[in-house]
Formats: structure tokens, C-alpha cells, sequence
């Protein structure tokens, strides 16, 4: 299996180029679906999700063929309703992204429960309350689900929770169905906006996302149309904790500032120096880091999945820190593994406790998920010593060449099959 062999590597200094965002294309790519035409997605991010998702589009009768930049074009004349295979399911959870789009085109759609992943449970009980608000009938058993509908009819949805993939998925349902739907509670992260984008352009008829009341006036047809992602926030937050944790200066391009600001106003908390141009931030790391406490929240609050990647850089600054994680009941599974690379940390439920400015040492590890692999790789880029990471499946499942980009930036970094 791969491995990560990172030896100490500080003062990382350079520039790196973020590709596309995994969690923009996934959504994207499921609403492809919506139309019979075809649809070209560029700078689609080459990861294993992405693989996974384009795999599922076929098995769904879509034809998908790979273009230049990045491309992906989709062309689904006569989706086939069945995804009830778990292996598939449950190797990709955002597959669930198909409920909506499989119902709005066929009016029925089969569908293995995704089940939990290692950082919580995810439930869908959100996303289904929704289709079944707009006349889904839905049956569950032998963990399948079932829904079925001639036609949606818009209504007015209230999310219990600013859930991103309730929000996605009703979009998509929504933006076929007869009439207005109306949801409130929904979430307001930058992918949510990307999707309405491509929708909109395919003659889909959406206002207000990006607040949390999002209005789908429903459309007879919706046409295949081009559409390039937007940067992933999440691959340049990470490349920004590179910078601080070893006290380098990265120049950190193909990025949309205004989507950074609670990442980047809490390393200059942090006492990172951090500019911003117009699609680039320059990140220029201090050599005594402040502890910061950080709680995760649903956009524009501290994304959930920057926790673990910040949560490594804490281990190093002066003094305490204090990490709340609210939006995924296990998401500390980078905590045991930095522990024995040195660091302090204790944890009490869903509250991390950092106890910072520790020397952290090379060691063997783990990534459990790709979050914290992400963090598992910035720690080793500051430990005195050589670190080796094993199941880096994990991490290529959301960060493109991350070794070859490192290594561009002074790192000592090598990648074993
Ligand atoms: C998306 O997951 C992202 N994945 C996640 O990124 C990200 O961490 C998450 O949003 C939060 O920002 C993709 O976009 C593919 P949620 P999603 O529905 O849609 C609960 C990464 O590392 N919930 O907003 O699954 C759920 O249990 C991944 O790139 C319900 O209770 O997130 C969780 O506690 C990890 N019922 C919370 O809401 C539901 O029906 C947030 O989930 C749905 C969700």
C-alpha cells in the first residue's frame, strides 16, 4: 500500500496552484444528471472520489468521457434509477448527490443507505424529509431506500440543520419539480452557490444562494451546459497550515480569498501574515505562533474541515489551545496519531485540548480519513526526524499531487507504492 515518507522539512517557501474544489465538482457532476444533453465540467480535480463519482455516472447509462483542462463531459440521455449497490455507495457518500437528480428526471430511485464514515454517522434524514415534503414516497429496508414520484411539487422546506448535502441534493430535486420551493435553514457554503451557478446556466431558475433562504422556481427541462469549479477552499487552507507550521512563506495561487476569510483571519490571529491579492494570499508564517482557539461551524464560520490541519499547526504555537468540533460527532482521529508524534493533546467529547509550542518527533502513522492525513502531513513536515504515513489513500482521495507539490515548495517528501 502507499506511504508518505516525510523527513523535517522547514521554512517551506514558493508558490503552489490549488485545483478545483472535490466538493463543488461532486455536486456538480450529480446534477449533470438533471439534463439529457451534454455537460463539460472543467478543472475537475484527478482524485479517487472523483473517479468514483464519474464510475457511478456510467452505471447510470451516462456516457463520460475525460476532455482537456481537466474536463469531464456527461452526457446522460436515459438515466437508469438504481444505485443500490453498497460497495459503491459506501466507497463514495457523496453518491448519495444522485437521490435528487434520479427522481427529478425518472420519478423513482433506488439507492443503498450510504451509512457512516469514520468521522460520524451521516444520517440522511434531512435530505429525505425534504423529498418526501416535495411528495416523495419513500420506503427503507434491507438498507436500501426507495422514493419514488411522478413529479415533485415545490413546497417550503425548513432544514433542521444548514446541512450541505440536504441543501444540494433538494436544489437538484427541486429545480425540476412543478411550482416554487422554498429552503430556509439552508447552508451558504461557496460549493451551494457553484452548483446554483451550473443550474442556472442549464435554465434552472434559482435565487438567494449563499443566504440561508434559497428559492427553485421549477422548469419544465434543463439543458447540458459548460462550467468550470471554483478553487477548493479546504486544498488552500491546508497549503496555508503548511506555511505556518513550518514557519515558511508560500505563495498560494488559483484561490478565491473572500472563500479563505475564516481560515485566513484566524492564522493572522495566530500571528501569520497573510495578503491577499485578487486569485492568490501570500502566507508568511511568524516564528513564535499564538494559540488560537478555534470552534468549527457551518460557512462563513471555521470550516469543519480545517479542524484537523489547524488543530496541527496548535500543536507548535505558544501556549494553549482550544478546538471545538461541532459539526461531526468523531473528528478527532488525528489526535491519537499526533500524540505519538509528541503532542499534547487531551480530549473531552467534542473539545480538543492543545497544549502548544511541543517539539514534535517523526514516527509511524496513520491517515484514518483525509482530513487527517492532511494534518498528519504538515505534523511531519515540523517533527525532527523521519515520519511515515501508511493508508495515504486516504489523503489522495481529496488532495491532488500533494507530495509533488510539496516538494516543489522545499520539501522533503517521497511517495512508496
Ligand atoms: C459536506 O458533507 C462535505 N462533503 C464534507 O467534506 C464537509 O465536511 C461537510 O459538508 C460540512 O461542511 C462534500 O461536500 C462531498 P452535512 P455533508 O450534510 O454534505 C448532519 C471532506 O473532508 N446531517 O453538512 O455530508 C451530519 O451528520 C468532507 O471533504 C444530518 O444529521 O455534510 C453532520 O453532523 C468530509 N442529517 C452535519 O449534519 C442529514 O440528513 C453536517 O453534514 C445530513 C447531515
Amino acid at each position: 500500500m502507499p506511504k508518505f515518507i516525510v523527513s523535517n522539512s522547514m521554512h517551506l517557501e514558493g508558490s503552489v496552484s490549488i485545483g478545483g474544489s472535490k466538493n463543488s465538482a461532486l455536486p456538480i457532476l450529480a446534477a449533470t444528471l438533471l439534463a439529457s444533453g451534454n455537460s463539460t465540467i472543467y478543472e475537475v480535480p484527478d482524485l479517487s472520489d472523483i473517479q468514483n463519482m464519474t464510475s457511478l455516472l456510467s452505471c447510470l447509462g451516462a456516457s463520460v468521457t475525460k476532455t482537456d483542462n481537466k474536463g469531464i463531459t456527461v452526457c446522460c440521455k436515459k438515466p437508469l434509477p438504481d444505485v443500490s449497490s453498497y460497495e459503491l455507495v459506501s466507497k463514495l457518500r457523496a453518491s448519495f448527490l444522485v437521490t435528487g437528480p434520479l427522481l427529478a428526471r425518472c420519478g423513482r430511485v433506488k439507492i443503498s443507505m450510504p451509512g457512516g464514515c469514520k468521522i460520524g454517522s451521516r444520517p440522511v434524514d434531512l435530505h429525505l424529509k425534504g423529498l418526501q415534503a416535495m411528495g416523495a414516497k419513500i420506503t427503507q429496508g434491507h438498507g436500501i431506500i426507495e422514493a419514488r414520484c411522478k413529479k415533485l411539487t415545490g413546497t417550503k422546506i425548513y432544514l433542521d440543520f444548514p446541512s450541505v448535502g440536504a441543501t444540494e441534493n433538494l436544489i437538484m430535486a427541486a429545480s425540476l419539480a412543478d411550482g416554487q420551493t422554498i429552503i430556509e435553514n439552508a447552508a451558504v457554503e461557496p460549493e451551494i452557490v457553484d452548483l446554483t451557478n451550473f443550474i442556472n446556466l442549464m435554465g434552472g431558475k434559482i435565487v438567494g444562494a449563499g443566504t440561508g433562504t434559497i428559492k427553485i422556481t421549477g422548469v419544465e427541462e434543463l439543458s447540458g451546459q459548460t462550467h468550470t469549479v471554483i478553487p477548493d477552499r479546504i486544498e488552500a487552507g491546508t497549503y496555508a497550515a503548511v506555511a505556518a507550521i513550518t514557519k515558511g512563506k508560500i505563495r498560494i495561487e488559483n484561490v478565491i480569498p473572500d472563500h479563505l476569510k475564516p481560515i485566513t483571519a484566524k492564522m493572522r490571529e495566530a500571528g501569520v501574515t497573510v495578503t491577499e491579492g485578487d486569485n492568490y494570499i501570500i502566507v508568511d508564517a511568524t516564528e513564535k505562533p499564538k494559540a488560537t482557539d478555534i470552534k468549527t461551524l457551518p460557512y462563513p464560520g471555521f470550516p469543519t474541515d480545517m479542524q484537523a490541519p489547524y488543530s496541527s499547526f496548535m500543536t507548535v504555537a505558544e501556549r494553549t489551545s482550544v478546538i471545538i468540533e461541532t459539526i461531526f460527532e468523531n473528528r478527532f482521529l488525528h489526535v491519537p496519531e499526533l500524540v505519538r508524534m509528541g503532542a499534547h493533546v487531551k480530549i473531552e467529547g467534542r473539545t480538543a485540548v492543545i497544549e502548544g509550542s511541543k517539539k514534535l518527533t517523526g514516527a509511524q502513522v496513520k491517515a484514518t480519513d483525509l482530513r487527517a492525513g492532511a494534518a498528519l502531513v504538515l505534523a511531519a513536515l515540523a517533527a525532527d526526524g523521519d515520519t511515515e504515513i501508511s493508508e495515504i489513500e486516504h489523503i489522495e482521495r481529496g488532495y491532488c499531487n500533494m507530495d509533488k507539490k510539496l516538494t516543489s515548495l522545499g520539501a522533503n517528501i517521497t511517495r512508496t507504492e
